[in-house]
């Protein structure tokens, strides 16, 4: 019978005080350590579970934004994009009378929308409550930065329910989590992240009844995906029938499409460059494309009227870039060649890829920019 090996001594010690060595199970471990743990012991997990979690940590841990980080936005290329955002604010809030509103904005980055668009709106006449949702501390100190008296929130449910919302989004809902469904040569099934060794893959998962697919993409090649986000589309219902209900619109920009549509659009941002959306989670951005007609049907069958997606070049131009730009270049002359090249990068580098959509309150005026 073997006997119990006799511990010297010498290895009777507590645990190690190395403090850098993480196990998968500890919380502070590396967030691919514990997804990989959690797979090895559960199973794969859906798309939009691990996209939840990998933008969770990702945007926790830092301000991803600008020329050092991992991407651009408007906000952060000209002063001019929240400005004209502002305007656009302020004039639905002149056209609806001047009531008393919260002005809320989603996914806020590092409060430079905000800061300039609260510049105009004052300029108007409209000093609004602020009301962010964001749910990074690291951001959320940023933000704070730039505005102050702002109240923040983990999410929609918490905004105030006694004023009308006038809410911006802008690059939010392509951060929120998808699910992807593949056709493979049997049917339609629900795309999952499995884990060998340390290597994350997407493979397919149960199947899917075709009914739950629409009726023009059920016979799609196998190899087809096609996305879906109920976050996004829960958020959207939940402020529209906010919206409905105490007046207000929402003015929202982002990439994508008029689906459903068959395409794969996970992809993944680090240092300014597309990688592998399977590796480091949380180490990079992970988006997917907007689909704008199933946001918008969302707020419509909430009862509120929806307009766009028009091209963020359109809705630029039609708020005043040109002017804007111009009064810009006129007071600083030096600064005339950059704040053209802002200009174009706004309206045409980013102006057809970006597109923007409105909803609005029964009895609220028709938003500008979309006629
Ligand atoms: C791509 S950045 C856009 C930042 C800013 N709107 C801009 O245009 O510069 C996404 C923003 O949404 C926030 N965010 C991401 N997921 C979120 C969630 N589930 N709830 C609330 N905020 C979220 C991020 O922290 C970040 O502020």
């Amino acid at each position: 019978m073997a006997r119990p090996m006799t511990i010297p001594d010498a290895y009777q010690d507590g645990p190690s005080p190395d403090p850098s060595r993480k196990r998968a199970g500890d919380p502070e471990a590396p967030l691919a350590d514990r997804l990989a743990r959690a797979i090895t012991l559960a199973g794969p997990i859906s798309i939009a579970h691990y996209m939840a979690a990998a933008n969770g940590e990702y945007y926790a841990t830092r301000d991803p934004l600008g020329a050092g980080g991992d991407f651009t936005t408007s906000p952060e290329i000209s002063q001019m994009f929240g400005e004209l955002i502002g305007l656009w604010c302020a004039d639905l809030w002149d056209r609806a009378g001047r009531p008393d509103v919260a002005w809320v904005e989603l996914g806020p980055g590092r409060g430079t929308l905000a800061a300039d668009a609260l510049r105009a709106m004052a300029k108007a006449g409209l000093a609004p409550a602020v009301h962010f949702v964001e749910t990074s501390p690291v951001l959320r100190a940023a933000q704070a930065e730039r505005v102050t008296g702002a109240t923040w929130h983990e999410g929609v449910a918490t905004l105030p329910d006694d004023l009308p919302l006038i809410v911006v989004a802008n690059e939010f809902f392509d951060a929120l989590p998808i699910r992807q469904l593949v056709r493979t040569a049997s049917g339609w099934s629900e795309r999952l992240v499995a884990c060998q060794d340390t290597l994350f893959l997407p493979i397919a998962g149960k199947p899917v009844p075709d009914t739950l697919l629409p009726d023009t993409l059920v016979d799609a090649a196998p190899g087809s995906i096609i996305e879906t986000s109920p976050a996004s589309v829960g958020v959207m219902r939940d402020l529209a029938a906010r919206i409905v209900a105490q007046g207000g619109a929402m003015l929202a920009i982002d990439y994508g499409y008029e689906g459903p549509a068959i395409g794969d659009t996970l992809q993944a941002m680090r240092a300014h460059r597309f990688v592998n959306p399977f590796e480091a989670p949380g180490e990079h951005d992970l988006t997917a494309h907007v689909d704008f007609a199933t946001l918008l049907a969302a707020a419509t069958v909430s009862g509120a009227r929806g307009y766009g997606p028009v091209d963020q070049r359109a809705v630029l131009e039609r708020l005043g870039i040109a002017a804007r730009a111009a009064a810009l270049a006129a007071a600083a002359p030096d600064r005339a060649g950059s704040i053209a090249a802002d200009r174009e990068r706004l309206v045409e580098t980013m102006g057809s890829l970006f597109k923007a959509i409105a909803i609005a309150a029964p009895g609220w005026p028709e938003p500008e920019g979309f006629a």
